[in-house]
């Protein structure tokens, strides 16, 4: 058996025209930093990409999940990508690299990662999202109706080796703590959770025998710098088929653009439209949120693929649906529900204005 570690690691290191996508510059810097890892056999394959300004490493490895060599790999390579960056001139060079110096692992350094530590089927294929202009939230709604909503995914009614439902953990962002609820047994807890979007983050689905089924990545760049700097752009891995869900199960929940966090300053709540890669640029109202699905088989390590998943015009109707709902959520200029809420606000100009405010307050007899 092999085992295999699939790595997917994003930062937004600088863009081209604003927060609007990476410059093929950068993107080939990465490929040159990977493959000089790939031939120093520290990584088995790699796959570079973007979702607009967000750089997305995919690299397959054996050294496990949190390896120290790979994420200070990863750590370099987006470092080179933002000296590109720099160079060029391009927006908001170096971001989300929020320290100066690497310290062992990627957590909490600005970067966003998600890994999965598997033993490879004897056919593996694997579906990668990446989402730009929204945060890991974004993922409650669809991955609950990937793994727990029989009106979604069919296998959970009809194919016995998904019958027995899968196991959730939670992270509550706030506090730190995470749960694990398995489905569908506790389902209403489980709703009761994720249904907050900004604080309790899906984080892990497995099978109930343990078996790694997906991962979010979870970072909440805002909360590690403690000012706005950004949405987190998740990224999630999905493994599936054969006792996992079929891709095409996997892609149908993201047929309904749900509203999600992000879009304009991070600051207001648009829908997600799922685009081909090279649409994967936020134009209108920086916008609106964006996701991308590529598909790859893993053999021995090696990646082949990928397949860009909603480069079809099955999601056609998704994404004019997507706009209609852009325009209707923009009617609403800067009031809610189209700006986000007071407690996700913290983090951006709200305290200030409060603060500015605060001297000219009379209480109300
Ligand atoms: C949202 C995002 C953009 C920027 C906006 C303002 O995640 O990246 O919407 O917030 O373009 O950017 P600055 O403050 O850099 O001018
Ligand atoms: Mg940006
Ligand atoms: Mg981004």
């Amino acid at each position: 058996m092999v085992r295999t570690t699939l790595s997917v690691l994003k930062a937004d290191v600088g863009s081209l025209a604003g927060h609007n996508v990476v410059h093929p510059l950068q993107i080939k810097a990465a490929q040159d930093s990977l493959k000089d890892a790939k031939e120093s056999g520290l990584i088995s394959d790699f796959y570079v990409t973007n979702c607009g300004d967000d750089l997305e490493l995919i690299i397959t490895h054996k050294k496990g999940e949190d390896n120290s060599e790979i994420h200070n790999m990863a750590w370099d390579t987006f470092k080179k990508a933002a000296k590109v960056a720099e160079e060029l001139g391009l927006y908001a060079a170096g971001q989300d690299l929020l320290c100066e110096a690497f310290s062992g692992n990627l957590k909490g350094l600005g970067p966003g990662y998600a890994e999965i530590e598997f033993e490879e089927r004897k056919s593996e294929p694997v579906v990668i999202f990446m989402a730009d202009k929204t945060e890991p939230g974004a993922f409650n709604l669809p991955l609950y109706k990937v793994f727990a909503d029989p009106f979604s995914t069919a296998g959970l009614v009809i194919d016995p080796t998904m019958h027995d439902g899968f196991r959730f953990e939670v992270l509550d962002v706030l506090e730190g703590t995470s749960f694990e609820l398995n489905t569908p047994e506790e389902s209403y807890d489980l709703l009761a959770l994720i249904g907050t979007t900004g604080r309790y983050i899906l984080k892990k689905i497995s099978k109930k025998d343990g078996t790694v089924a997906s991962r979010v990545s979870i970072t909440r760049l805002c909360l590690i710098a403690g000012r706005y700097v950004g949405k987190d752009d998740p990224v999630a891995i999905v493994r599936a088929q054969h006792g996992l869900p079929a891709v095409g199960e996997i892609l149908e929940p993201f047929a309904f653009p749900h509203l999600v966090a992000g879009w304009m300053r991070g600051s207001h709540y648009g829908p997600l439209m799922p685009v081909a890669q090279r649409n994967a640029r936020c134009t209108r109202f920086d916008g609106p949120p964006r996701l991308i699905a590529l598909g790859f088989q893993i053999k021995n390590g090696k990646l082949t693929g990928p397949s860009d998943l909603f480069d079809d015009p099955a999601f056609d109707m998704t994404r004019a649906k997507a706009c209609e709902v852009a325009d209707y959520m923009r009617r609403h200029g800067p009031f809610m529900p189209e700006r986000l809420g007071p407690e996700e606000m913290e983090y951006t100009t709200m305290p200030q204005v409060l603060e500015k405010l605060k001297a000219r307050g009379k209480k109300e007899e």
